[in-house]
């Protein structure tokens, strides 16, 4: 059973962390054959699972009905909950309440985005409660429309530099590991030494101490935009779409079903309805 503590047990092993998301029962019993380090149910399922316009909308009962299913699929694994926009923004008592909603749904931590003073406490409060924090810095798609769009982050020393201050200022905090999304190789390899904690990078080069991506990307099922950081290990909307095409042929030209997928009525029970 994986913990807070496999990560960081990781990284001081030097062993890369694997992560990546999941929104579903099926999936998540995959991720958990695979033996992948973390999964987290990411507020990008807003998108990827929902077909909403962007992470904005979703909100932390829609979430919970998503980590229910990943947790039920993924008994063993550890299932990080993302919190999604504005469900711990208002204050401390509704970021507790929504946060505590994940762990009741199955998740072993959440994840919040950015870092100021009130998220720093919220911090606080949440590993008094028991519920482990992984921080997220770089690009943080809550923030988009204040960031002003999809734009790497760190694109200099100094903002290097202000990136890694709020990291470390995660790691004072408790967060047992922090996502550093879309940002040069170098500028999160170099945060990534100056700190204890493991980082866990989405488009932000080899040098992080593990690694996160959107399963339905890599996996080519999701096809409305794919980032450049994402590799394709298959197409699935290929696949999919090549056996629903075949299926519709044989359902067309009464190939399907066969006696093979047909149940029979036995001899006399025939004759009877003759
Ligand atoms: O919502 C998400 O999927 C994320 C990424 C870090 C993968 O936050």
């Amino acid at each position: 059973m994986k913990t807070v503590k496999s990560f960081q047990k990781l990284k001081d092993s030097g062993e890369k962390i694997v992560m990546l998301t999941a929104y579903d029962y099926s999936t998540a019993q995959v991720l958990e054959e695979a033996g992948i380090d973390g999964i987290l149910v990411g507020d990008s399922l807003a998108m990827v699972a929902l077909g909403y316009r962007d992470t904005y909308i979703i909100t932390a009962d829609e979430m919970q009905v998503f980590v229910k299913a990943v947790s039920k699929g993924a008994k063993n694994s550890f299932i990080v909950a993302d919190m999604p926009f504005m469900s711990y923004n208002i204050n401390v008592e509704q970021g507790l309440e929504n946060a505590s909603k994940m762990i009741k749904a199955g998740a072993s931590a959440i994840k919040l985005e950015g870092c100021n003073k009130y998220i720093l406490t919220l911090i606080q409060r949440c590993l008094e409660s028991g519920i482990p924090v992984l921080g997220h810095l770089g690009f943080t798609p809550q923030l988009m429309n204040t960031i002003g769009g999809h734009k790497i982050q760190g694109k200099t020393a100094e903002m290097t530099e202000e990136i890694l201050a709020s990291a470390q200022k995660l790691e004072k905090a408790g967060c047992f590991a922090v996502v550093l999304e879309l940002m040069p190789k170098e500028s999160a390899e170099y945060i990534t030494k100056n700190l204890s904690i493991p980082t866990i990078g989405i488009g932000a080069g080899a040098g992080c101490s593990g690694q996160i991506v959107v399963t339905d990307d890599i996996l080519g099922k999701y096809t409305d935009f794919t980032p450049k950081f994402v590799k394709k290990y298959a197409n699935l909307h290929d696949v999919v779409l090549n056996s629903v095409n075949e299926y519709k042929k044989d359902v067309k030209e009464g190939i399907f079903p066969s006696d093979n997928e047909s149940f029979e009525l036995d001899i006399e029970e025939q004759e009877k309805l003759c």
